[in-house]
Protein backbone atom coordinates (compact mmCIF):
# COMPACT_ATOMS: atom_id res chain seq x y z
CA UNK A 1 0.00 0.00 0.00
CA UNK A 2 1.15 3.40 -1.33
CA UNK A 3 -1.21 5.71 0.68
CA UNK A 4 1.19 7.10 2.81
CA UNK A 5 3.17 8.53 -0.32
CA UNK A 6 0.22 10.12 -1.04
CA UNK A 7 -1.30 11.35 1.55
CA UNK A 8 2.63 12.89 1.88
CA UNK A 9 2.31 14.30 -1.75
CA UNK A 10 -1.15 15.92 -1.03
CA UNK A 11 0.22 17.53 2.28
CA UNK A 12 3.26 19.06 0.02
CA UNK A 13 1.19 20.17 -2.49
CA UNK A 14 -1.53 22.10 -0.22
CA UNK A 15 0.96 23.25 2.96
CA UNK A 16 1.22 26.72 1.33
CA UNK A 17 -3.03 26.92 0.65
CA UNK A 18 -4.61 25.55 3.61
CA UNK A 19 -5.49 26.69 7.29
CA UNK A 20 -5.47 23.33 9.04
CA UNK A 21 -5.65 19.61 7.73
CA UNK A 22 -8.17 16.80 7.85
CA UNK A 23 -6.43 13.33 7.39
CA UNK A 24 -9.50 11.34 5.86
CA UNK A 25 -9.03 8.04 6.51
CA UNK A 26 -12.94 6.91 6.78
CA UNK A 27 -14.68 7.57 3.41
CA UNK A 28 -15.88 4.56 2.64
CA UNK A 29 -16.21 5.56 -1.20
CA UNK A 30 -12.84 4.59 -1.67
CA UNK A 31 -11.81 0.99 -1.97
CA UNK A 32 -9.61 -0.33 1.27
CA UNK A 33 -9.59 3.87 2.29
CA UNK A 34 -10.92 2.52 5.74
CA UNK A 35 -8.25 -0.21 6.54
CA UNK A 36 -6.11 2.57 6.77
CA UNK A 37 -7.95 3.14 10.49
CA UNK A 38 -5.89 0.15 11.69
CA UNK A 39 -3.70 1.39 14.75
CA UNK A 40 -0.38 0.26 13.61
CA UNK A 41 -0.83 1.64 9.90
CA UNK A 42 -2.42 4.51 10.76
CA UNK A 43 0.79 5.58 13.32
CA UNK A 44 3.16 5.59 10.16
CA UNK A 45 0.97 7.73 8.52
CA UNK A 46 0.29 9.93 11.05
CA UNK A 47 3.63 10.34 12.16
CA UNK A 48 4.59 11.04 8.99
CA UNK A 49 2.57 13.35 8.20
CA UNK A 50 2.91 15.63 11.20
CA UNK A 51 6.78 15.25 10.50
CA UNK A 52 6.50 16.72 7.49
CA UNK A 53 4.04 19.42 8.87
CA UNK A 54 6.46 20.16 11.28
CA UNK A 55 9.44 20.78 9.73
CA UNK A 56 7.87 22.65 6.37
CA UNK A 57 6.78 25.16 9.00
CA UNK A 58 10.11 25.27 10.70
CA UNK A 59 11.65 26.28 7.16
CA UNK A 60 9.23 28.77 6.89
CA UNK A 61 9.61 30.37 10.30
CA UNK A 62 5.79 30.00 11.71
CA UNK A 63 3.79 27.86 13.20
CA UNK A 64 2.87 24.60 11.90
CA UNK A 65 -0.65 23.65 10.75
CA UNK A 66 -3.46 22.27 13.19
CA UNK A 67 -3.67 18.20 12.25
CA UNK A 68 -6.70 16.46 12.33
CA UNK A 69 -8.11 13.38 11.91
CA UNK A 70 -11.62 12.14 10.45
CA UNK A 71 -12.88 8.87 11.06
CA UNK A 72 -15.98 6.63 11.03
CA UNK A 73 -18.70 5.98 12.96
CA UNK A 74 -19.09 2.01 12.40
CA UNK A 75 -15.67 1.83 14.64
CA UNK A 76 -15.83 -0.59 17.87
CA UNK A 77 -15.06 1.38 20.80
CA UNK A 78 -11.89 -0.56 21.15
CA UNK A 79 -10.65 0.69 17.98
CA UNK A 80 -11.21 4.25 18.32
CA UNK A 81 -9.33 3.90 21.53
CA UNK A 82 -6.60 2.90 19.26
CA UNK A 83 -6.97 5.68 17.48
CA UNK A 84 -7.66 8.03 20.17
CA UNK A 85 -4.56 6.45 21.77
CA UNK A 86 -1.91 7.26 18.39
CA UNK A 87 -3.18 10.75 18.25
CA UNK A 88 -2.66 11.86 21.71
CA UNK A 89 0.83 10.43 21.20
CA UNK A 90 1.59 12.15 18.56
CA UNK A 91 0.02 15.80 19.65
CA UNK A 92 -2.71 15.77 17.03
CA UNK A 93 -4.70 18.51 17.40
CA UNK A 94 -8.40 17.31 16.88
CA UNK A 95 -10.95 14.57 15.89
CA UNK A 96 -13.57 14.91 13.48
CA UNK A 97 -16.23 12.42 14.36
CA UNK A 98 -18.08 11.41 12.05
CA UNK A 99 -17.73 10.55 8.37
CA UNK A 100 -20.98 8.66 6.72
CA UNK A 101 -22.14 5.01 7.78
CA UNK A 102 -22.27 2.12 5.74
CA UNK A 103 -24.48 0.09 8.67
CA UNK A 104 -28.47 0.39 7.76
CA UNK A 105 -31.54 1.36 9.88
CA UNK A 106 -34.08 -1.44 10.56
CA UNK A 107 -36.61 -0.93 7.90
CA UNK A 108 -34.50 0.83 5.59
CA UNK A 109 -35.40 -0.77 1.99
CA UNK A 110 -32.81 0.78 -0.64
CA UNK A 111 -30.25 -1.24 -1.69
CA UNK A 112 -27.94 1.45 -2.66
CA UNK A 113 -24.38 0.61 -0.76
CA UNK A 114 -21.98 3.11 -0.05
CA UNK A 115 -22.04 5.95 2.86
CA UNK A 116 -25.23 7.09 4.58
CA UNK A 117 -25.27 10.67 6.03
CA UNK A 118 -27.88 12.59 7.28
CA UNK A 119 -30.78 11.75 9.48
CA UNK A 120 -31.54 10.49 13.14
CA UNK A 121 -29.14 7.08 12.58
CA UNK A 122 -26.12 8.83 11.58
CA UNK A 123 -27.16 12.14 14.07
CA UNK A 124 -27.34 9.52 16.78
CA UNK A 125 -24.18 7.15 15.99
CA UNK A 126 -22.28 9.90 15.64
CA UNK A 127 -23.14 11.08 19.31
CA UNK A 128 -22.45 8.11 20.57
CA UNK A 129 -19.04 8.30 19.18
CA UNK A 130 -18.27 12.18 20.20
CA UNK A 131 -19.58 11.14 23.54
CA UNK A 132 -17.11 7.86 24.36
CA UNK A 133 -13.77 10.28 23.26
CA UNK A 134 -15.00 13.13 25.18
CA UNK A 135 -14.98 10.66 27.84
CA UNK A 136 -12.34 8.90 27.28
CA UNK A 137 -9.98 11.60 26.98
CA UNK A 138 -11.14 13.49 29.27
CA UNK A 139 -12.12 16.51 27.46
CA UNK A 140 -8.26 16.55 26.44
CA UNK A 141 -8.87 15.85 22.46
CA UNK A 142 -10.83 18.76 20.75
CA UNK A 143 -13.40 17.06 18.90
CA UNK A 144 -15.33 18.37 16.17
CA UNK A 145 -18.76 17.07 15.58
CA UNK A 146 -21.02 16.13 12.68
CA UNK A 147 -23.29 13.58 10.99
CA UNK A 148 -27.26 14.07 10.94
CA UNK A 149 -27.28 18.04 12.37
CA UNK A 150 -30.19 19.18 10.56
CA UNK A 151 -31.32 22.08 13.17
CA UNK A 152 -29.97 24.05 16.01
CA UNK A 153 -30.91 20.89 19.14
CA UNK A 154 -29.06 18.94 16.77
CA UNK A 155 -26.22 21.02 16.78
CA UNK A 156 -26.88 21.49 20.80
CA UNK A 157 -26.52 17.91 21.05
CA UNK A 158 -23.01 17.54 19.28
CA UNK A 159 -21.78 20.47 21.74
CA UNK A 160 -23.52 18.38 24.74
CA UNK A 161 -21.85 15.08 24.01
CA UNK A 162 -18.44 16.78 24.18
CA UNK A 163 -17.28 18.71 20.62
CA UNK A 164 -16.14 21.98 20.83
CA UNK A 165 -16.91 23.05 17.22
CA UNK A 166 -19.37 21.28 14.64
CA UNK A 167 -19.35 20.31 10.95
CA UNK A 168 -22.52 20.55 8.69
CA UNK A 169 -22.78 18.24 5.72
CA UNK A 170 -26.38 17.18 4.39
CA UNK A 171 -28.05 19.73 6.46
CA UNK A 172 -26.87 22.57 4.62
CA UNK A 173 -27.85 21.30 1.71
CA UNK A 174 -31.54 20.55 2.91
CA UNK A 175 -31.45 23.66 4.86
CA UNK A 176 -30.08 26.21 2.44
CA UNK A 177 -27.10 28.08 2.17
CA UNK A 178 -28.25 30.31 5.41
CA UNK A 179 -27.95 26.95 7.85
CA UNK A 180 -24.73 27.84 8.62
CA UNK A 181 -25.63 31.76 9.86
CA UNK A 182 -28.78 30.35 11.59
CA UNK A 183 -27.09 27.83 13.48
CA UNK A 184 -23.94 30.50 14.75
CA UNK A 185 -26.88 32.69 15.69
CA UNK A 186 -29.12 30.14 17.53
CA UNK A 187 -26.05 29.10 19.35
CA UNK A 188 -24.76 32.25 20.38
CA UNK A 189 -28.13 33.55 21.81
CA UNK A 190 -28.09 30.49 24.00
CA UNK A 191 -24.47 31.58 25.55
CA UNK A 192 -22.30 29.35 23.54
CA UNK A 193 -19.11 31.41 22.51
CA UNK A 194 -17.04 28.73 20.40
CA UNK A 195 -18.64 28.96 17.03
C1 LIG B 1 -21.49 13.02 -1.08
C2 LIG B 1 -20.64 13.16 0.15
C3 LIG B 1 -19.30 13.50 0.01
C4 LIG B 1 -18.48 13.64 1.14
N1 LIG B 1 -17.17 13.97 0.98
C5 LIG B 1 -16.37 14.12 2.06
C6 LIG B 1 -15.01 14.51 1.92
O1 LIG B 1 -14.50 14.72 0.80
N2 LIG B 1 -14.26 14.67 3.03
C7 LIG B 1 -14.78 14.46 4.27
O2 LIG B 1 -14.06 14.59 5.26
N3 LIG B 1 -16.07 14.09 4.44
C8 LIG B 1 -16.87 13.92 3.38
N4 LIG B 1 -18.18 13.55 3.54
C9 LIG B 1 -18.70 13.27 4.90
C10 LIG B 1 -19.40 14.49 5.49
O3 LIG B 1 -18.49 15.57 5.65
C11 LIG B 1 -20.00 14.15 6.87
O4 LIG B 1 -18.98 13.73 7.76
C12 LIG B 1 -21.07 13.04 6.80
O5 LIG B 1 -21.86 13.18 5.64
C13 LIG B 1 -21.98 13.06 8.03
O6 LIG B 1 -22.54 14.35 8.22
P1 LIG B 1 -23.99 14.81 7.66
O7 LIG B 1 -25.00 13.85 8.23
O8 LIG B 1 -24.11 16.24 8.12
O9 LIG B 1 -23.92 14.71 6.16
C14 LIG B 1 -19.03 13.41 2.43
C15 LIG B 1 -20.38 13.08 2.56
C16 LIG B 1 -21.19 12.94 1.44
C17 LIG B 1 -22.64 12.55 1.62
Amino acid sequence: MKAVDDYLASFRTLADQADYFTINISSPNTQGLRDLQGAAYLRDLLLTIRNENLSHAKKLGRKPHPLLLKIAPDLTFKEVDGILSVLLELNYDGIIATNTTIQRPSGFTSKETGGLSGGEFIRKRSNDVINYIHKSTEGKLPIIGVGGIDSVEAAGEKIDAGASMIQVYTGWIYRGPFFARELAHALKSKGEDWI
